[in-house]
């Protein structure tokens, strides 16, 4: 008579596993686009096998030079960033990056950008069927190009660019939302629409730093995105909102720093999660929140990260009879 399969540790890879639609993932751990290069700058710090995806920088169509500097600024708990999607195009990165990346033993996000719908379908149908790439995560939330954040803060425009996706490809479809919306649930609905398997929440939130000596802004381009622990609150609440509203599988990524912080965004609503600005002061961060995650599930009291994601209990007083608060206090 076979003997019933014992229940694997709880830092197994099984355990470990997460599903966002149609996309299984090893482990909910993976690394943010323009965080992380094409995977082989950080092979000194990171065992790239163990993570559970890797989204290199975002690819366009054509090659991009990117803004003029200063590109990056630090801020008081965060990064101001105005890259500008500086890349070398999709036809470069399938010759010279994806050939590493798909050998690199993690799921391959590819992220990309187009300028219109028909780009961001274009992109879709050159990269389906290539080997080596588990999903699409489509920046319509890029705020450092012109055009860059219109395709994703209208909640039609943003179903259409998903659906032209969909149909594009067989490859699972994500798109990766900006914060800077009034509200990111009708954003979310109108990719859910168009048939995303997940949304990742969020990008950077637009923002700026000044020289005021030289009467002068710090970034080349005067705006860029902030990054970095400044961001958390808003990811979590962007989090939270869109699970209870829409229902869709999300990535939360926006100020991790540490294994609680994880366990925040899954709390909240996320299924997993990605490293950004992190990984440049701590290059071997996701590395370390892998090692932590199995005893912070345990500390936790469950078997899998599926039994955190969503748990948050709303206190009944709170006001909130609705999944989204209506009138949400300014704090003050
Ligand atoms: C220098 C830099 C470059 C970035 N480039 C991209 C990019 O090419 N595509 C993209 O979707 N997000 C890009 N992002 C946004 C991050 O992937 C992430 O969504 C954001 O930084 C919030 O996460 P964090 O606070 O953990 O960094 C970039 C962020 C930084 C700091």
């Amino acid at each position: 008579m076979p003997t019933p399969a014992s229940p694997a540790p709880t830092g197994s890879p099984s355990r470990l596993a997460v599903s966002l639609g149609r996309l299984r993932l090893p482990n909910p751990i993976l690394v943010a686009s323009g965080t992380f290069g094409y995977g082989r700058e950080m092979t000194g710090f990171v065992d790239l096998a163990r993570l559970g995806g890797i989204i290199p920088k975002t690819v366009t169509p054509q090659p991009r030079k990117g803004n003029v500097p200063w590109r990056t600024v630090e801020t008081a708990a965060g990064l101001l960033n105005s890259i500008g999607l500086d890349n070398d195009g999709v036809e470069t990165f399938l010759e010279r990056q994806l050939p590493f990346l798909a050998g690199c033993g993690a799921p391959v996000i590819v992220s990309i950008a187009g300028g219109n719908i028909g780009e961001f379908v274009a992109l879709a149908r050159r990269l389906d069927g290539v080997a080596g790439i588990a999903a699409v995560e489509l920046n319509v939330s890029c705020p450092n190009v012109s055009h860059g954040v219109d395709l994703g803060t209208d909640p039609e425009t943003c179903r259409k660019v998903v659906a032209g996706v969909r149909a594009a490809t067989a490859t699972p479809v994500i798109a990766k939302l900006t914060p800077n919306v009034t509200d990111i649930v009708a954003v979310a609905r109108g990719a859910a629409a168009g048939g995303a398997d997940a949304v990742t929440l969020i990008n950077t939130l637009q923002g700026m730093a000044v020289d005021w000596r030289r009467r002068r802004p710090l970034l080349g381009n005067v705006v860029g995105g902030l990054s970095g622990p400044a961001i958390k609150p808003v990811a979590l609440r962007c989090v939270h909102q869109v699970h209870r509203g829409v229902g869709i599988p999300i990535i939360g990524v926006g100020g991790i720093m540490t294994i609680d912080d994880c366990l925040e965004f899954f709390v909240a609503g996320a299924t997993a999660v990605q490293i950004g600005t992190a990984s440049f002061a701590e290059p071997v961060i996701s590395g370390r929140l892998l090692d932590e995650l199995p005893a912070a599930l345990a500390e936790a009291g469950v078997a899998t990260v599926a039994d955190l994601v969503g748990s948050l209990e709303l206190p009944a007083a709170a006001g909130c009879p609705s999944p989204v608060p209506e009138e949400p206090s300014d704090g003050e």
